[in-house]
């Protein structure tokens, strides 16, 4: 175990610069360290470091963190290992630093035996005369042996009792088999869930099997496939099918396709393409980004051509954008298909050619929205371009963001200075004042904008105690999930230790290596290194900002409220709420 005390201390040997500086080529530059991003395609040095708050942060993609995280995400190892990592590097021995063999306890360790016993009855039923409906299944659906093989496909009895019997004949008690998620009851009797069913084996990414997918093989009005459930071992939004192949296919191709269901990734081999991966009908989560992130390769998506497959592609490019994972996508142009039927009906040598048309993420999100909108009228494009004003917004690289406004303003005829200021605020809802965001040079600007109230006041709690004392004593809150989780987490840690670093929050929030906690060191470091235009903490302003903000989150409360309260209204009962609504904002100003 790796104590709180010891990463401490190993922190306050190692200095980031001399770590980072191990690894990439780092530039000092005055008083301060720059280089080269590892973390995204960089050409200038945006990537600064802080010798004096020991932290790092890219002004690009906005990756940061300490030394420890930078060397996690350097190396693609978990946090702890870096900690041992980092120690090594700076000769720092301890005996609590000791890696534990990896254990797998037994509980788990016997849901695994079962699944592979059960795997292995299967592939067995499979080849036995029982499995002679599933075998001319196979066929009908052009899945030759070799195939077969190359993924474990296998058949679930027709006896639904069967598999059960020879799982119990190699020793495995009823409680064991129910753990791995086979067993279904029967009236008195425990039947196998997958009965009579094609089954496709899911593998994890060291190979063990961890649940299955039975197809049904004959016509009837059943499911189409049934899924193991939620165990311990297996959980749908966190595996992907064929990982354990497409792992090292991938390296080879330098690229891994991601499909929607069994189907293509089987499509996809037939046309020479190993390094196929399928979400298995599931919404693509940030487990499946993680996984494929770690691959180090470039990602193609390829879901399905009608529109839930094409929206569902726009969905999984938000998860990989929030990640910071790039990604391609195949153009699907007017196909509407999925890879399957494209290889049905046109053959092999077609999918392969079409599977090779990749564009890159704007022109698929840009050519997606525009379908959406009727842009030969004025309103149709306004909308389109409004659509797109997140998407710009969040695009780091400075020649894409560049491209994409010029695309949109000469498409819809919009002046590019007012698209521009439109983007850099982000601004969907131009209700907005602009002029209390806009106040040039050093002087101090009145805030209104909720975004900024909050960004400051996080800032004034990360850099000065007294903010913290002011925050409690007001009894503060904010209106972003975000906001509030640092702020309980900064009180948490000023309380317990009776002060504060913000070097300490770093270590602290990497040790939970959730998504979350990845997005508030984002934010922390955000909040640290980007240029400010304001003052440095001061008690004055911090109550006034505190006050703003107070008022602002009500009056956002009270729009949601209204927003909610005409939804599903008639037009009439609308005027009065709306009427009602307008009243009070009155009173209140
Ligand atoms: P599809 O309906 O596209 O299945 O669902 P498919 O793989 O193309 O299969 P065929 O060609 O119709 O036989 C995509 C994926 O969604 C999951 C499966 O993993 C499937 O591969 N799915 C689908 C389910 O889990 N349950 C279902 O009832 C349907
Ligand atoms: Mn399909």
């Amino acid at each position: 175990m790796i104590t709180d005390e010891l990463i401490a201390k190993i922190q306050e040997k190692a200095d980031i610069v001399q770590i980072i500086s191990s690894y990439i080529n780092v530039i000092k530059k005055g008083n301060s360290y720059v280089a080269i991003c590892p973390f995204h395609a960089d050409h200038d040095p945006s990537l600064h470091i802080s010798k004096s708050k020991q932290i790092y942060k890219c002004f690009v993609c906005g990756s940061g963190g300490n030394v420890f995280t930078f060397v996690s995400e350097y190396e693609h190892i978990s946090f702890m290992d870096a900690v041992r990592k980092v120690a090594e590097m700076i000769g720092f021995t301890d005996p609590l630093l000791n890696k534990p063999t990896r254990v797998i306890n037994e509980g788990t360790k016997k849901i695994l035996d079962v699944l592979k016993a059960s795997n292995e009855i299967y592939q067995y039923l499979l080849k036995s005369n029982d499995g002679v409906k599933a075998k001319k299944y196979l066929e009908s659906r052009n899945i030759p042996l070799e195939k077969q093989e190359y993924f474990g496909l296998g058949f679930s009895s027709s006896n639904p009792e069967l598999p059960i019997k020879l799982l119990r004949n190699k020793g495995f008690d009823i409680e064991e088999i129910s753990n791995a998620g086979i067993l279904a009851r029967q009236n008195d009797s425990f039947i196998d869930r997958f009965n009579n069913r094609l089954i496709f084996p899911i593998y994890n990414e060291f190979n063990d099997v961890v649940g299955f997918s039975g197809r049904k093989i004959e016509d009837n009005d059943e499911a189409k496939y049934v899924n193991s459930p939620n165990t311990i071992v297996f959980n749908k939004s966190k595996v992907i099918y064929n990982y354990q192949n497409a792992k090292n296919e991938a390296k080879r191709e330098q690229r891994v396709y991601v499909t929607e269901g069994f189907m293509d990734v089987f499509a996809l081999y037939e046309a020479g393409i190993r390094c196929a991966v399928a979400l298995m009908g599931t919404a693509f989560t940030q487990y499946h980004a993680k996984l494929l992130k770690k691959l180090n390769v470039e990602i193609v998506l390829c879901l399905d051509g009608d529109n839930a497959g094409q929206k569902a592609m726009i969905k999984a490019g938000e998860v990989l954008e929030k990640e910071g994972i790039d990604y391609k996508v195949v153009n699907y142009k007017e196909c509407t298909l999925d890879p399957d039927e494209i290889l049905q009906k046109y053959g092999k040598d077609i999918l392969f050619k079409f599977l090779n048309r990749i564009i890159d993420k704007n022109d698929f999100i840009y050519n997606f929205l525009k379908k959406q909108y009727d842009t030969t009228t004025l309103n149709g494009r306004k909308m389109f371009a409004e659509a797109l004003i997140p998407h710009i917004s969040n695009t780091t690289n400075v020649l894409e963001k560049e491209m994409l406004i010029d695309k949109v303003c000469k498409e819809t005829g919009i002046d590019k200075k007012v698209y521009q200021s439109l983007i850099s605020n982000n601004i969907v809802d131009t209700h907005i004042d602009f002029n209390t965001l806009y106040v040039k040079g050093n002087q101090r600007r009145t805030i209104k904008n909720l975004e900024l109230l909050q960004s400051e006041v996080a800032y004034f709690m990360l850099t000065n105690n007294e903010a913290i004392d002011v925050y409690k004593e007001q009894g503060a809150y904010f209106f972003d999930k975000i906001y509030d989780y640092l702020a309980n987490y900064i009180i948490d840690l000023y309380e317990t230790k009776g002060e504060f670093s913000t070097s300490e929050l770093i270590t602290s929030l990497s040790q939970s290596n959730s998504d979350y906690s990845k997005k508030v060191i984002t934010l922390v470091t955000d909040l640290l290194e980007t240029t400010r235009f304001n003052p440095e903490y001061n008690k004055e302003y911090m109550l006034e900002y505190l006050d703003r903000m107070k008022k602002q989150i009500i009056k956002k409360n009270r729009d949601n409220q209204f927003y909610n309260s005409i939804d599903g209204k008639t037009e009439k009962e609308k005027a009065l709420i709306c009427q009602k609504y307008f009243d009070e904002g009155k009173e209140q100003n």
